[in-house]
Formats: C-alpha cells, structure tokens, sequence
C-alpha cells in the first residue's frame, strides 16, 4: 500500500499551490506550527501543477541534504537552468567542480579574503559622508561586490558597477518570483522569459567575460577561483566546457554577493531595533580592533559580533530555503514519494519552529553563548551535507568584519520598524532599506 505523506486541505483543483507561491514564509511558518508535532512531513498536491512535499522534521530535512543518491539539487529559475557552474552542476560534474574549487575556501585562502575584507571596508568608509540617508541594501551590495572580485577574481569594482550589478540582481530575483507562478500553469502557459531577463543576464555576462578574459591574456595569472579553474582544465582528466569558466564566475557573484549584503543589512536592521546589542558590538569592536582596520586575527575576539550574525542568520536567513528532487521513487520518514518529487527544506521556518526555540521571534544573540541553547539541526543557515555552502567562512568573516569596524566610526539606524519581506531567489526587502548613517565624534 502506498503510503503518502498528509495533505492539508486546501482549495479545489490547485490545493495548496498558491498559498505557498504567494506567501510562502507565511504558508511554511503556518504548516511548521500547525502539523509538525505529528507529521515530519505535508504535502501540497494539486491536481494541476507542481506538487511539492515540504519537510517539517529538520532531522529529516539533514537526511535529504546529506543523500546525494536518492536527490538531485534542481535548477530554479531561469539563471540556474542556464549556467553551468558549482551551485548548478549535479554528479561527477559537481564532484569535479567542488574538488576544484574547495581548496580557494580553506586554509591560507580565508586569512587573505579576511585582509581583503577589511582593507575594502576601510576605504569604503573613508569615501562615506559624514552623515546622511542611504539605500543600506544597495550601500552593501556595492561593498559585497568589491570583496568577492577582489578575493574570488582579483578584480576591482568600482561603484558604478557595483550599483549596476545590484540592479540586475534584482532583475533576476523578479523574473525567478514570476517563474514561481509557472508552477501552477501547465507548461504551455508558462511564460518564457522576459527582457529584462535576457538585459540583467548580459550585463553580468560581460562583467564576467572581463574578468576571465583578463585571466586568459595575464601570462602569469594571481591565484584565485578563475585560476583554479583555467589549471584544471589543463589536467586532461577534468572535463570543462568552454563556457564553464563564465558561467562560474556569474555564479559565485550572484551567489555570494547578494547573501552576504543581506545578511549585513538585516543584522544592522536588528541592532537599530535592539539599542543595547548595538551599543555591545561597538563596545567589542572598539575593544578589539581600537579604531584600526579588522583582520584576520581579531575574528576570534569579536565573540558577541559573531552571536549577532548567527542570530541574524537565523530570523532572516538571506537563503530561506533549499530545494531538492526525487532522483527515482523513494521511501522518506515512512512515506512513499515519486522519482520527480519536489523537496522544500523549509530553513526559515525551522529557525523560527517554536518546538526548538524559546522565544523564536525574539532577537537574542546571547541565545548562542551556550552550546546546549544552539538548536541543533533545526539551524542551517548555509544549508548542510555535501553541498553545504563553499562560501560560508567567507561571508561570516565579512559580516563580523563589516559590524565591527562600521559601528566603531558611525552610528547606522535603519529607520523602517518592519521589515517588509520578499522571498525570492534570497529573502529580500521588498523595496529599498532605508538608513540614517552619522559619524561618531
Ligand atoms: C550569508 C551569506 C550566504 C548564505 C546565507 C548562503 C547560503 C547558501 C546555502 C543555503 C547553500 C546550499 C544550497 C543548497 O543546498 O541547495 C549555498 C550554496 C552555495 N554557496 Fe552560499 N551562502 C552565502 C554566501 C556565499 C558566498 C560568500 C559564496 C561565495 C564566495 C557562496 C557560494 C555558494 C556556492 C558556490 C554554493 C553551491 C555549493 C555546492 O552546491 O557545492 N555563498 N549557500
């Protein structure tokens, strides 16, 4: 007999589907409080469109990730399904790709990113005004952007691009919020994609180009990710397409531009909402780095700056959620599902579950003083399993770097007392994040 997972009830013909494409961090939250305590696992089964199997057990959910086997990372959106690069390669591709790449994300290599890290804070600082209202969001994509070239590509960006390549990466998050309603259309009544689309893909496609094409006429080129890709692909064992070394480079600057200026810009809207772990980070900051630039050895002693990125991590998650697909028809917490089905890890819910969390809606970044009080499996902010994120290191360093060293000069008020939240390809503010920034005497 089959046994399949509890469907909760839902509107006719559709179910679930639209509830979960319109609001999805309401939807996901909602079934978390409603159903996990006796079910690991609900389903949203319309009788048109995707049907999705959302995982409520974060053990389960750990099952899944680790399962390589039994369940594939599909391609969402348009952007994945087109490039070819470590977030969007499956088998022996990734298993090449990741061996490839690891070694830029250990050892040696996070020391330099750290000084990357801290000399381009520094100087974006030096550049900000006295006092003023910024776009907080954008003011840290520009900041983000100028890391990850530096670190990942030895490239500079200046501000203008860095503007330009915030706003295609908003173009892409709204084409992938259009391409969630295709899940409820049969397939000749999805939309292609749009214009602007194609317009944002350019623009970070000939962003990229440069830089690999620098890398290609250097004769002796800085080690960094392109350069670990251009070696391999002269070990005649390694297979990599010819787009590959773009399509990468597009990758990793959407990918870890974007997470780590969101998950800045939510920690700053934290701390104005929570004067008193304000006023701490800066007391640390001001401790530890005494006015001067962040580096590499102070990481360890900015301890309650890296308590508030963990809890920022953990209420906004600037990825809300993974995905994976059913390889072939599986047995999952003693249910039956078909090869095809959609796995939704639920992050954003599980760091909010209640069942594991005192207090889930507090901002409380002493939560993660003790080790017993850390919520286990139900936190996974970077995802986990073989495709844990390559960059976690890398955007945590920055985050603690970019807290300590801006709130030691300048106060930062984020002046919205809500955060209006957008779940797309990242958890974004639906519109721009306005902040007071004021020197400090
Ligand atoms: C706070 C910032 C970040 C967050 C919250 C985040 C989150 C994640 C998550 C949840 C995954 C797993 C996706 C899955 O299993 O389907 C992932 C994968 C990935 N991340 Fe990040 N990330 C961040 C920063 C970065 C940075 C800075 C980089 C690059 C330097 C990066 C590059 C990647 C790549 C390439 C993958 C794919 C890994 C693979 O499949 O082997 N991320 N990230």
């Amino acid at each position: 007999m089959e046994r399949t997972a509890h469907t909760p009830p839902g509107l006719p013909v559709v179910g679930n589907l639209p509830r979960l494409a319109r609001d999805p961090l309401r939807f996901l939250t909602g079934m978390q409080d409603a159903y996990a305590n006796q079910y690991p696992l609900v389903r949203v089964d319309p009788q048109v469109g995707q049907s999705v199997t959302v995982v409520l057990d974060p053990d389960i959910a750990h099952e899944v990730l680790a399962d390589r086997d039994r369940f594939r990372r599909p391609n969402v959106g348009a952007q994945e399904q087109r490039r070819q690069g470590l977030v969007s390669s499956d088998g022996a591709l990734w298993e090449q790709q990741r061996s490839v790449l690891d070694p830029e994300f250990v050892g040696g290599r996070l020391a330099d990113y750290a000084e990357i890290a801290g000399d381009t804070l520094e100087e974006t600082l030096t550049a900000w005004p006295e006092s003023g209202r910024v776009d907080l969001f954008e003011e840290l994509s520009i900041l983000t952007m100028r890391v990850i070239t530096r670190s990942l590509f030895s490239q500079d960006t200046d501000r203008e691009r860095g503007e330009t390549v915030h706003e295609a990466l908003a173009a892409l998050n709204d084409e992938f919020d259009a391409s969630v309603f295709d899940l409820v259309l049969p397939e000749q009544l999805q939309s292609g994609v749009s214009a602007e689309f194609e317009e944002a893909d350019a623009v970070l496609d000939s962003v990229a180009t440069e830089f690999v094409d620098w890398h290609l006429n250097h004769e002796d080129p800085p080690r960094d990710v392109i350069t670990a890709l251009i070696d391999a692909k002269a070990d005649p064992d390694i297979e990599l397409s010819e787009n590959e070394l773009i399509d990468q480079t597009v990758l990793f600057m959407t990918g870890g531009q974007e997470t780590t200026a969101l998950t800045i810009a939510y920690a700053f809207y934290w701390l104005s909402q929570n004067p008193a772990a304000k006023e701490r980070v800066r007391a640390e900051a001001q401790d530890v780095l005494d006015g001067g630039q962040p580096g590499w050895a102070d990481l360890s002693d900015l301890t309650y700056t890296e308590r508030v990125v963990r809890e920022t991590l953990r209420l906004t998650p600037a990825v809300w959620s993974v995905s994976r697909e059913a390889r072939e028809p599986v047995t999952l917490a003693g249910t039956d599902l078909d090869a095809g089905e959609f796995v939704m890890l639920p992050i954003y819910a599980h760091h909010r579950d209640s069942r594991v969390w005192s207090d889930p809606l507090t901002f409380d970044p002493d939560r993660w003083a003790g080790s017993a009080s850390r919520g286990d499996s139900a936190y996974y902010p970077f995802g986990s399993g073989p495709r844990v994120c390559i960059g976690r290191q890398v955007a945590l360093t920055e985050a603690q770097f970019a807290l300590a060293h801006v709130l030691q000069h300048y106060d930062v008020q984020v002046t919205a007392d809500e955060l209006d939240l957008q779940p797309s390809v990242t958890l974004r503010p639906s519109g721009p994040m306005e902040a007071e920034i004021s020197a400090l005497e």
